[in-house]
């Protein structure tokens, strides 16, 4: 049993150095940028209900949200005219590490059963 534990601890950690993105670099990317002034302290309380929590919310997603605003209006991508402009001076790069520090707060969001 304590082997199994060991081996889905060592396959988990693997797969976030995979997947790469730098939390440290995204948190001073986010704070330059000032994300949270809309999307909220905590990144859980947004400035208004139409702005969504980030907190917690997937890393892969998170990168893939913001690949598509850079993308803007056509396929697979976004276009909404706040976030189109935020995300214009991030590199891929810049994405991935906001994505990573993003996803390691601590999130409201749940999944229900
Ligand atoms: C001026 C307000 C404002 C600022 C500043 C802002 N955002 Fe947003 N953000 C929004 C709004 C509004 C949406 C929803 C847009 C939509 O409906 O597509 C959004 C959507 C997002 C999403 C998609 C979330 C999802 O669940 O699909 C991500 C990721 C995101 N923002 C990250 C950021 C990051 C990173 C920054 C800083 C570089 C930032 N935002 C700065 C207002 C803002």
């Amino acid at each position: 049993m304590k082997k199994l534990i060991l081996a889905l601890f060592c396959s988990a950690v693997s797969f976030s150095a995979l997947a790469g993105g730098n939390v440290d670099n995204g948190k001073a990317l986010a704070d330059k940028y000032s994300c949270a002034a809309c999307h909220g302290k905590d990144f859980n309380s947004p400035i208004d209900p139409s702005y969504p929590k980030l907190a917690g919310q997937h890393q892969d997603y998170l990168q893939h949200a913001l690949t598509a605003y850079k993308r803007g209006d056509g396929a697979n991508g976004r276009s909404n005219a706040i976030m189109t402009g935020q995300v214009k001076p991030l590199t891929n790069q810049d994405i991935k590490d906001i994505a990573a520090y993003l996803h390691s707060l601590p999130g409201s969001l749940v999944n229900h059963r």
